[in-house]
């Protein structure tokens, strides 16, 4: 319930801020609504569908939806964390990304090597990155790889070996489960699955707008972790937070 109170302070319920815009936007509320309440579905694949699907119909051309900010916010900050990985190619996963621009600009930008792996279970979303991938224009690394996969997140440990990835990134998507009245369990499996496939010296970081008071608590239930804290933003008047989660060693 907190974290419920803490997302909807000052904004009336079933609508918060993205980007300073209020949420869902008038363009996506209604195919929000068809499926009842949204925010209490954040966990559920048609919800995530309709949203998708709204976004591209009419026949628009196809487009980054990122929530709460795009690559170009946190660019500096995730190139940083890469160029403090060991040398060689990097394995980059991020779990629940939509149409998010993070993977595809990392893979464009990036001056090492990456194999990035762009997960979501929403077809609608994974058919948008597709395209965007295909217009996108060739990485920066001639040997980077960009992959989509359509996949439950809190299956990892079913869908890749122990310690496969430097990096995983959650934009949200941990937030989306936390905000569901099936949620925590569910986000603690999700947690879980990316705490596995990481390596020993990678990096989970969870950008998300919920306060280290309540954030911290949560992430540290999941055992033997460091957890750093950085503020970005403020984005469109509104603070967000990196979580970067480590194995102590
Ligand atoms: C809040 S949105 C964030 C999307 C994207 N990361 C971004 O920054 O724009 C949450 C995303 O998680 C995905 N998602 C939610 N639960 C999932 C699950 N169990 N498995 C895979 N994807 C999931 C949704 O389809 C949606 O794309």
């Amino acid at each position: 319930m907190m974290r419920i109170r803490m997302m909807m302070k000052n904004h009336p319920r079933g609508v918060f801020q993205i980007l300073g815009r209020p949420f869902p936007s008038p363009a996506f509320s209604s195919a929000w609504k068809e499926g009842g309440d949204p925010l209490g579905q954040m966990d559920q694949q048609p919800t995530w569908d309709r949203f998708y699907a709204a976004q591209t119909g009419g026949g628009t051309t196809p487009g980054h939806f990122d929530w709460f900010f795009g690559y170009q916010d946190v660019a500096a900050f995730l190139h940083n964390t890469l160029e403090g990985l060991p040398d060689g190619p990097a394995s980059v996963l991020d779990v629940g990304c939509g149409t998010s621009d993070l993977g595809l600009g990392l893979y464009r930008e990036s001056p090492r090597q990456l194999q990035v792996c762009c997960l979501d279970f929403s077809p609608p979303a994974l058919g948008v990155l597709q395209q965007l991938l295909q217009q996108s224009p060739p990485p920066r690394h001639p040997r980077s790889e960009l992959h989509c996969r359509l996949a439950d997140a809190t299956e990892l440990a079913r869908l890749f070996a122990p310690a496969s990835f430097h990096l995983v990134l959650d934009k949200g998507t941990c937030d989306a489960l936390l905000r569901c009245p099936r949620g925590p369990g569910r986000a603690q499996q999700l947690m879980a699955g990316c705490l596995g496939v990481l390596k020993p010296e990678g990096h989970l970081i969870q950008f998300s707008d919920e306060d280290p008071d309540a954030r911290v608590p949560f992430l540290e239930q999941a055992g033997e972790v460091n957890v750093a804290v950085k503020e970005i933003g403020p984005t469109g008047g509104i603070c967000y937070y990196a979580y970067t989660i480590g194995r102590k060693t």
